[in-house]
This record gives C-alpha cells, sequence and structure tokens, in this order.
C-alpha cells in the first residue's frame, strides 16, 4: 500500500460512503423476511440497513412491540462497524425511532475482519464451528479503504486465495470472501460495490470464487450518491454451489463465454465471444510498463527547437549503509529479523551505499540534441500513430544517475521498470485513458511509468507490430478492452496482452492494414496529426469488423 493511500483523511480510509435511503429501499423490496432469519450487516455505518431492517422485522411479528423489538435485536439482526461515531449515530437511531436498546443485542464495534458472532456448535469445513452462518449478508462494505497495518498480512494470508486465483487485498473484496463463507447453503449477500469487480483484471480471482460458490446476478447502479463519483452496482449472490452462468442486467453470460477471457470478465456478450476463441495479443507481443524515477525535475528536460536547458551536474559519493537509514526507506518503515541482522553486519563492517547528489548549476547549460548524454524519455500524451520525443533525459553511463538516485531512495522506487525493454523498437499507449490511444515507438527511447509499451516476442515477423498497432487503434478494439478486458480508465501492460489478436481479419485485408499503418506513421513523423474522427483512422478501424 503507498504512503499517500495510507494518509488519505479517515473518512476514505474507512472507505465510507453511506448510502441514500431510496437505495436501501429498493434492495429492500429484492427481499422476504421470516422470523427466524439471520441477518448480518458487516460494516453497518450509521444504520442505513440496520435501522429498516429491525423495524421491518418488528413489523413482522406481533405483540407487544418492545417484546418484538428485543427478539429481533437478539435473534435476526447483527452488525459489526468499525468508527465508534457512525456507531453511535446508529444506536441514537434506533433509539429514536424504535426506543431505548434492549440490553441483549449484536450490533458490535470494532472490525469486521477481527469479529465472529457465535451460536451453536456444528461440524464445519475445519471441524468443530460455533460461528454463526446466516441467511442473509446486506450492505455496502468498505470500498477503496486501508487495512489495519498490524493484521493486513494475516488479513492477507487468510482471505487473500481461493481456489488457487489471488484474491485482491482490498476491502471490498476481502469483505466479499469473509462474507460469502459466513453465509448459510442457499443464503444470499446483497452488496453494494463497486463496478471494478465487472471487469478488472486483478478481481479475477474473486470472480472465479463467486461463480464457484453460487449464482451470481449484478445490476448497474448508476445513481448511487452525490458522495462518490465511483460507479457502483448491487452484487445479488445465492450462495448455492457452483454456477454455470452470471447475470448481468438481465442478461445471461455464460461461464464458458466468461472463461474464454484471460480475466475471467463479467463484461464480455456473446456478440464478442468469437473474438476470444483465436489467440491473444500477448502470444505475440509483451506489454510492459515502465520506471517511475521519483523525482522527474533532476533528470527529465523538456525540449525546445532541438535544445534542451540543463540545471544541474551530478556528482557520485559514498553514504554508510545503517539500520537506522535502511529502515526509514522500507516498505511501513519495517523489515524482517534475518534482513536486520545482515544490515547490522554490513553497518559494523562500515559498507557503504552509492549516492548521486544533485548540484544546481550557477547557469543552466544549454545543450543541442542529438546528444550521446541524453535518450528521449517516452512520457505519456493523447496523440495516436506517433509524435515526435518532447522530452529527454540523462542517461549517461546507462542511466547511472537516475539508477543510483532510485536505488539509493525509498523502496518502492528501487526497481527500474520495464528495463529490459528500454531502447526497443515497440509500440506505446497513455496509461489512464478512456480509450486505447496508441502510437509506435521507435527504438532508443528510455520508458515512463506513465505509458505502459508493447514489443514483439522473439521471431515474430516485423510486421505484426503494424498489423497490432492498428487493430489497437480500431473502435472494436477499445470497445472490447473497455467492456470487456478492464472498464476502467487504467490501461495497464496485462491488459493490452489479454486483448484477443484479430484472428477473423483476411491475409489480404490484413496486408492492408499493414501497408496503411506504416503510411500513416511516415506522414505522421513528417508532422501530421491524427484523431480517432480522422478519415484514414476510421478507414483503418473499418478493417477490423467481425
Ligand atoms: C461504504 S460505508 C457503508 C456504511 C453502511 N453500510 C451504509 O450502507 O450506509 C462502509 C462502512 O464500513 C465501515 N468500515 C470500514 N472498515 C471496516 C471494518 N474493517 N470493519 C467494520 N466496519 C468497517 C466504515 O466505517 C463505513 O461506515
Amino acid at each position: 500500500m503507498t504512503i499517500a493511500k495510507r494518509q488519505r483523511t479517515s473518512k476514505r480510509q474507512l472507505g465510507q460512503f453511506l448510502t441514500p435511503g431510496p437505495i436501501v429501499e429498493r434492495m429492500l423490496e429484492r427481499i422476504k423476511l421470516h422470523g427466524d432469519m439471520t441477518v448480518l450487516e458487516p460494516s453497518f455505518g450509521d444504520g442505513a440497513f440496520i435501522v429498516p431492517l429491525v423495524k421491518r422485522f418488528v413489523d413482522l411479528r406481533s405483540g407487544d412491540i418492545s417484546d418484538q423489538y428485543a427478539a429481533t435485536l437478539s435473534q435476526n439482526i447483527y452488525g459489526v462497524e468499525l468508527d465508534a461515531r457512525l456507531y453511535r449515530r446508529c444506536l441514537h437511531r434506533l433509539e429514536a425511532e424504535l426506543g431505548g436498546l434492549p440490553k441483549e443485542h449484536n450490533l458490535i464495534c470494532g472490525n469486521f475482519f477481527e469479529h465472529d458472532f457465535s451460536g451453536d456448535w456444528r461440524w464445519g469445513l475445519g471441524g468443530m464451528d460455533d460461528r454463526i452462518q446466516f441467511d442473509l449478508i446486506i450492505g455496502n462494505p468498505p470500498f477503496g479503504g486501508t487495512f489495519d497495518a498490524s493484521i493486513e498480512d494475516e488479513l492477507d494470508r487468510q482471505y487473500g486465495e481461493r481456489y488457487g486465483c489471488k484474491i485482491k487485498k482490498e476491502t471490498y473484496a476481502f469483505f466479499i470472501v469473509k462474507c460469502v463463507e459466513r453465509l448459510k447453503s442457499n443464503g444470499r449477500l446483497l452488496f453494494i460495490c463497486s463496478d471494478t469487480l465487472l471487469t478488472i483484471p486483478t478481481m479475477r480471482g474473486l470472480r472465479t470464487f463467486l461463480m464457484n460458490q453460487g449464482h451470481v446476478e449484478i445490476k448497474q447502479l448508476p445513481d448511487f450518491s452525490e458522495e462518490t463519483g465511483y460507479p457502483m452496482i448491487i452484487l445479488d449472490f445465492r450462495r448455492n454451489g457452483r454456477s454455470k452462468m452470471v447475470v448481468r442486467d438481465g442478461r445471461k453470460v455464460h461461464r464458458e463465454t466468461i472463461e474464454r477471457t484471460a480475466n475471467a470478465s463479467w463484461g464480455i456478450s456473446d456478440d464478442l465471444a468469437e473474438a476470444f476463441a483465436g489467440p491473444t495479443v500477448g502470444d505475440f507481443m509483451v506489454g510492459s510498463s515502465g520506471m517511475t524515477i521519483g523525482k522527474n525535475e533532476y533528470f527529465v528536460r523538456s525540449v525546445k527547437n532541438g535544445v534542451i536547458e540543463e540545471p544541474y551536474k551530478f556528482e557520485y559519493y559514498e553514504e554508510p549503509i545503517t539500520l537506522k537509514g535502511e529502515l526509514a526507506r522500507a516498505r511501513l518503515g519495517k523489515l524482517s529479523l534475518r534482513q536486520q541482522e545482515q544490515i547490522r553486519k554490513q553497518e559494523q563492517s562500515g559498507e557503504t551505499r552509492r549516492c548521486v547528489r544533485v548540484i544546481r548549476r550557477k547557469r543552466p547549460r544549454f545543450i543541442e540534441l542529438p546528444h550521446p548524454d541524453y535518450k528521449p524519455y517516452n512520457k505519456s500524451n493523447a496523440k495516436i500513430v506517433y509524435s515526435e520525443p518532447d522530452r529527454m533525459v540523462y542517461w549517461r553511463n546507462e542511466g547511472e544517475a537516475v539508477i543510483t538516485f532510485k536505488k539509493s531512495g525509498n523502496w518502492y522506487l528501487r526497481g527500474v521498470g520495464g528495463q529490459p525493454y528500454f531502447e526497443r523498437e515497440g509500440l506505446t499507449w497513455q496509461l489512464i485513458s478512456s480509450r486505447l490511444k496508441t502510437r509506435y515507438l521507435p527504438e532508443g527511447y528510455i520508458l515512463d511509468s506513465g505509458s505502459p509499451c508493447g514489443f514483439l516476442r522473439p521471431g515474430v515477423a516485423h510486421d505484426k507490430l503494424f498489423f497490432i498497432l492498428a487493430w489497437t487503434l480500431s473502435p472494436l478494439c477499445s470497445r472490447i478492452l473497455k467492456s470487456v478486458i478492464n472498464h476502467t480508465m487504467n490501461i495497464q501492460s496485462k491488459d493490452f496482452e489479454r486483448l484477443p489478436y484479430p484472428h477473423w481479419v483476411n491475409p489480404k485485408i490484413k496486408q492492408k492494414a499493414i501497408s496503411n499503418m506504416k503510411e500513416l506513421i511516415e506522414k505522421a513523423r513528417k508532422g501530421h496529426e491524427y484523431s480517432f474522427n480522422s478519415e484514414e483512422i476510421l478507414e483503418l478501424g473499418e478493417l477490423f469488423n467481425m
């Protein structure tokens, strides 16, 4: 987890987006309660679900209201909320609506991952178990929240894998796993959650888990709340064993079709299934991200009329290795005992680390390009087909200054992403974008993390680069990317590899796509700019229609 994420305001850390009343009502309308049901709200906030649920249970029963209220809170309703302020607010709401809280109730102020409700002993999967299994689990689990650092590794051990697939360390994913496993057979889970569940590759494990455990229905929830711009969905799940389909907005999607996509996507539809019947782009090209320098200002220069302005010079020096220094750079400020022991030894024997000092020049140096100490830096931009390099990175001695700076910095800067692909010919695109904006990447570039790239695998014919580049510019490719592969704004190198390769295009058309693409690049290198509305790009896109 990044430091920035950890430092978010407490509201965001706890994923606190409370559910508006009309949405709660819409969800409760889907449920038929009966008097002996056990219902859990695992993160109840100020009681958006709990309060109306308690009222409904009380209404179900006849007799004295305060007896019914007491019975409901001791037998039917279970809830957990981490935030003491919201917890109290929920209790006050209940008191205001139904009177003083009965002595016995199951509303807990605590961490759902550290709490289980106990009931009667019975045989469970792992032997004797007294944890209550629920008929219904309902709510809106925290999304994008951070875990308590002291238990996050333990949580990862408990919930981080199911059916051999990784479950992403994300609050709503672990909430779903724990909740599904607390459902009775045929029990139901009704959750509002992020629509990243539908396609995002890192949620593949969670989708597989859900399909193996029961039947999934999804409904889009376009108007969740003004508090959050995140698109949300309703997950309506029944724990009744491995399922053969998922129902999305009333439309069946067969599991076979889902599993044709490498990310087990719930965004696939039957008309796109054929596209996934052949190889993927990843069979011919490898995707790679680039590096994060950590401080671009030190090393990256803008190009103006073929000249760059260099305000710095760089000097190397040796710094003693100390345990204190290493802990300050380590993830969460922690190192294993073995690592600490090793560092102590290095400290005692006086070992040092090479570092770089960045010194401002009295007057900047103006450098004409090309220059052997500078290489084009592949910063992200929204251009398609080709764009002239507008940034250079200081790359003397194979990037010695940048790499030394990263290796002596904080833990998250140490790796040099994409290094094996530096200076290779390929294609590249803008990481954060509403559609694939790909362009040709000539040889010689150093790669930045904001623009992932693709490179031909060994032995693949050179022309395939141009064919795949043309394909990625087509509307069909973007539709597949955004509806099946990953509909978020983030287009990672793995998403590129998971794209279907356009196996349906016949050899003659394929040749046409290749020569058209080469021509477009030539023109763009001479200064012509293309957009998705350019006639040539529209014509190129049509070659890929199925
Ligand atoms: C998206 S809000 C929803 C609240 C409520 N369910 C609703 O629908 O209005 C998520 C809630 O989860 C709580 N929360 C976050 N982490 C939690 C945890 N580990 N255990 C219990 N509650 C947690 C937050 O404080 C917040 O109230």
